[in-house]
């Protein structure tokens, strides 16, 4: 089977691709190389012995989308293509709806002109906005708090409503939660431009030596160390959940990907320490407004449907996520 994956030399994309190549899929990528580099499909060559074809080029030009449906049968498509910052979505609004709405119905539009109607979509944690439900279930409300989450969640309607115009469709929603961690090979892994947002891109700064120190944002919250609790999955559990995603594409379905458990950004500080025996240097700081307390996933439906269940260990997130980084701040 070839698989069409969008954004596949980006973070969860490249990851993703690699598993698919070494399940014995063909992959086919298109990036527009607006947060990665060309380089990361060689990269994928060296861990898999095969080196996917890069169409750098946009989703939005759907003429290119046209050339690749034309010179390859693509079986289903991955579609990870997407811009992922809360903070630039709410300054830049436009430019987060076309990228990711107009993005994704151009790709629908080239899937249906071609008779491809397979995909698996990369949606997000966010599009349940805040909740008091614990662990969160797919059936959770659904209310993003940012511009990036109403991109998610309108991505996830047109592909609802694509589903209901026309049952042919199959298609999976998996809803990630915090992916960290790289290839154990420390060839590919997360890259975060400017500032990172995420806590582990920040860790491993701190730990380069590129920032002084760690803001622990929020150390009153109502858990166990007074610090934030998240749902962190190692990305080459979340990667395989495509893996099985692909295998039971039928309809319409929708998952969660996350490990059911929370960590602690304290936790995650201390197991980082522990991992590579660097210190890291931390300063409390003020809550992030809009920050929740704790999230984390309910996965028993991609447990029971899909037959997928993390793997990975928290040692082995903050080890692999700093062989990676090791390697590319040098
Ligand atoms: N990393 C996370 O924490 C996280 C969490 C939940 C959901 N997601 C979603 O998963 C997907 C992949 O995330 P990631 O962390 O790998 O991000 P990433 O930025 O590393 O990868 C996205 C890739 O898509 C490419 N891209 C963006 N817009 C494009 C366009 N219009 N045409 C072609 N290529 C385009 C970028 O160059 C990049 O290589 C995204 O849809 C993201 O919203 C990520």
């Amino acid at each position: 089977m070839k698989i069409l994956v969008t954004g596949g030399t980006g973070y969860i994309g490249s990851h993703t691709s690699v598993e698919l190549l070494n399940s014995g899929y063909e992959v086919v990528i298109i990036d527009n190389l607006s947060n990665s580099d060309a380089s990361v499909s060689d990269r994928i060559g060296r861990i898999t012995g095969k080196t996917p074809p890069l169409y750098i080029g946009d989703v939005l030009d759907e003429a290119l989308l046209d050339q690749i449906f034309s010179e390859h049968k693509i079986d289903a498509a991955i579609h990870f293509a997407a811009l992922k910052s809360v903070p630039v979505s709410m300054a830049d609004p436009l430019l987060y709806y076309h990228n990711n709405v107009t993005g994704t119905l151009s790709l629908c539009r080239a899937m249906k002109k071609h008779g491809v109607k397979n995909i698996v979509f990369s949606s997000s944690a966010t599009v349940y906005g805040i909740s008091d439900d614990r662990p969160i279930g797919e059936d959770a409300p659904l209310s993003p708090k940012n511009v990036y989450g109403n991109t998610k969640l309108m991505m996830e309607t047109v592909f609802s409503d694509l589903y209901h115009s026309d049952p042919e469709w199959n298609v999976t929603l998996l809803r990630y939660f915090n992916p960290i961690g790289a290839h154990e090979s420390g060839l590919i892994g997360e890259v975060p431009e400017g500032i990172p947002g995420n806590l582990m891109p920040y860790i491993t700064q701190v730990a380069a030596g590129l920032r002084p120190h760690l803001n622990i944002t929020g150390t009153d919250y109502d858990t166990p160390d007074g610090t934030g609790v998240r749902d962190y999955i190692h990305v080459v559990d979340l990667a395989r959940g495509h893996i099985k995603a692909l295998q039971n594409l039928s309809g319409l379905g929708i998952y969660n990907l996350g490990t059911g458990r929370g960590y602690s950004v304290r936790e995650i500080v201390n197991a980082f320490e522990e991992a590579t025996g660097i210190k890291i240097a931390c300063e409390e700081a003020p809550r992030r407004p809009g920050d929740l307390a704790c999230y984390f996933a309910d996965a028993s439906k991609a447990n029971a449907m899909l037959g997928w269940r993390t793997e990975k260990t928290l040692h082995e997130m903050c080890a692999d996520s700093w062989r990676f980084a090791k390697g590319y701040y040098k």
